[in-house]
């Protein structure tokens, strides 16, 4: 569905009743990323996906930061009379999680953080997102769809699941020039997360694949030593998009955490 936000209209799909859970998507992914964790809603939670800004059916936010995307999304939980969400986010979207964590720690009843990373941009991953808006703007989302896909999964999906691949390389096509260029922007900028780790209060699930190239297990064994309240998981044969190449595996961690730690 689309719903009205102060921000402007969103894409929002939603499955089961309970504890809202605030699913946020990756880069350039939109809310259908977490499609098999809405087809099996585990008792007593309240799954809400998200287009971020400009992908998928949402308007574009103005303002391309991950503290103006921050803001955007509690314009959601308000649009949603939601006061405190678990809020979970897969690689970009656990950036974001972040910054909502620092700007609106009230809000945030636990986390979950998917196959991300605390650090910001490297100085040569800044470079590769200039080069990649270029390739954006003059080449469009196909382009961005054949530079990410390698890194999105996995090798045992690449070899074994071809469905998967299919619907991530579907997503990673279909999304708005546009979005993809703020989230560039989004990312480059994003200030470092990890100073923010010790801060965080709040039961923390940290999952990831295990053949996961873009953002690997040991950033996830770090973030783990960090937060104190936090339990990690992997996911054994699965790659970077884990809520898509092992969902069965994905979705019993959420159902485990859910019901133990929220
Ligand atoms: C993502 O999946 O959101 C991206 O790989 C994140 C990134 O490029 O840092």
């Amino acid at each position: 569905m689309i719903i009205a936000t102060r921000s402007g209209t969103v894409g929002v799909d939603e499955a089961g009743t309970g504890i809202p859970v605030l699913l946020l998507h990756g880069f350039p992914h939109d809310r259908t990323l977490w499609a098999a964790q809405l087809a099996a809603p585990p008792a007593g939670a309240r799954f809400i996906a998200v287009d971020l800004p400009g992908f998928g059916e949402s308007e574009s936010a103005g303002v391309p930061s991950l503290d103006a995307w921050a803001d955007w999304t509690i314009g959601v939980l308000d649009a949603l009379e939601i006061e405190q969400a678990v809020v979970g986010g897969l690689s970009m979207g656990g950036y974001l999680a972040f910054a909502i964590w620092r700007r609106h720690p009230k809000r945030v009843r636990g986390l979950i953080l998917a196959d991300t990373k605390a650090p910001a941009d490297t100085l040569e991953g800044q470079q590769k997102r200039v080069a990649m808006q270029a390739l954006a703007v003059t080449d469009g989302a196909g382009a961005i769809a054949d530079a990410m896909m390698p890194g999105m999964v996995g090798k045992t999906t690449r070899s074994s699941r071809p469905q998967a691949v299919a619907f991530l390389d579907e997503m990673l096509r279909r999304q708005a020039v546009g979005a993809i260029h703020d989230a560039l922007d989004a990312l480059r900028t994003r200030p470092d997360s990890t100073p923010t780790l010790a801060t965080i209060t709040v039961p923390t699930l940290i999952i990831c694949g295990d053949e996961d190239t873009l953002t690997p297990v040991k950033e996830s064994d770090a973030m783990h030593a960090a937060i104190a309240d936090s339990q990690l998981a992997i996911i054994p044969g699965a790659g970077h998009a884990s809520c898509v190449e092992h969902p069965s595996a994905f979705n019993a961690l959420l159902a485990g955490f859910l019901t133990a730690r929220i």
